[in-house]
């Protein structure tokens, strides 16, 4: 095991010899830029002040023989033999990430409950996305507008794209693609997008309330923070109509693996048979906190929901400063 220093932020964190130094980074929530993750596009180029460095196979392509002379390195690419000391300029908001557009293959199709869809997209050949645990993707299709949807993955495997997908009523593109897409066509995604995600450098306890699919980056933040090995405290509210809303038990799995991860379902209409927190999910929250001024609140999912938790928990102290949301509003047809 050795370390790396980013003599830029002063962080320092421990890698193992088989990892790569951008894999390291990741896996312990420091946010280096990358782009590919294959050593074509150059995104990942740092300067190595000290200690050595190398490449499994031969000099990828993303770098020049007089940068390699010159002191730098692919951090996607390569590994470590020794401590080493670098300078790169780390991502610390969303502004520093490249927006892009590339096309996405459909790898699967899964229905999870009565209305919602999980869909699998993989990035085809050197491309990957960069993104913040929380954001979102425009997703476009040749005969319709682009839709957003958030991310339900964390940002690890940034080549593959997880949405869940709410069907909306006499909704065009959420009924294509429950009814209609299929396995290994091709879509267009542009992202990263969004100022909602995980704010890493803070120790505060999160709640994390969701409605609906807003689930999806709520998912993408604790999965972020099992990944990076966070013992923050993370309180996930998630609010739906029954219990087959409830589309995954991972909460559930969490909550019990987990010591500093709790899990809160609330149902507004419930079945005769369930026996856990009932009516609306802000509620919930304010029932169970005796005020909320050291916690930080992440809310995502309807307008109606995101008001009500901001218009609410104001009351009950918590800052505006710490208070992060995402409502799942609706593009109107042009
Ligand atoms: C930042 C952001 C992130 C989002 N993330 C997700 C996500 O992760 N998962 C997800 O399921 N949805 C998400 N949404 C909502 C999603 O974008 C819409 O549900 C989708 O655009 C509907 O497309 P459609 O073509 O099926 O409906 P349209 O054909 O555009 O709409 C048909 C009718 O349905 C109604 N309608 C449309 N969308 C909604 C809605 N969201 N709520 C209530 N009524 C609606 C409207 O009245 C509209 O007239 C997100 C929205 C935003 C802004
Ligand atoms: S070369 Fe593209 S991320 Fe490393």
């Amino acid at each position: 095991m050795f370390s790396i220093e980013n003599q830029i932020s002063g962080k320092t964190f421990p890698i193992n010899k088989d990892e790569t130094i951008l894999d390291a980074a990741i896996s312990h929530g420091i946010n280096f830029p990358y782009g590919c993750q294959k050593g074509f596009c150059g995104q990942c180029k740092a300067t190595i002040l000290e200690g050595e460095v190398y490449y499994e196979d031969e000099v990828p392509n993303g770098i020049t023989e007089q940068e390699v002379a010159d002191g730098m390195a692919l951090l996607c690419q390569c590994n470590v033999k020794s401590d080493v000391k670098l300078t790169v300029s780390e991502i610390d908001s969303v502004d520093d990430i490249e927006l892009k557009t590339m096309p996405c293959r459909v790898e699967k199709i899964s229905h999870l409950s009565g209305d919602v869809v999980k869909l699998l997209l993989k990035i085809p050949g050197s491309e990957s996305l960069q993104y913040l645990a929380g954001q979102y993707i425009d997703l476009a299709h040749p005969d319709f507008e682009p839709r957003a949807f958030s991310i339900a993955n964390a940002p690890v495997n940034s080549s593959t794209i997880e949405l869940h997908i709410r069907v909306i009523e006499g909704g065009k593109f959420t009924n294509y693609i429950s009814n209609d897409l299929e396995k290994k066509s091709l879509l267009k995604i542009e992202g990263p997008k969004g100022s909602f995600y995980f704010i890493e450098d803070s120790d505060k306890p999160a709640i994390l309330v969701a409605g609906g699919t807003g689930f999806a980056p709520i998912k993408s933040i604790i999965e972020h923070m099992i990944e990076t090995n966070s013992d923050r405290e993370a309180f996930i509210y998630w609010g739906v109509r029954d219990e087959p809303d409830l589309y995954m038990s991972l909460p559930e799995e969490w909550s019990k693996e987990y010591d500093n991860i709790h899990f809160v379902p609330v149902l507004s209409e419930p079945n005769e048979n369930w026996k856990g927190r009932t009516g609306f999910v802000h509620d919930s929250v304010l029932e169970d906190f005796e005020d909320l001024i050291d916690y930080e609140v992440y809310a995502c999912g309807p307008p109606v929901m995101v008001e009500a938790v901001a218009n609410t928990f104001i009351g009950k102290g918590m800052k505006k400063d710490n208070f992060y949301s995402d409502a799942f509003e609706f593009a109107f047809e042009q």
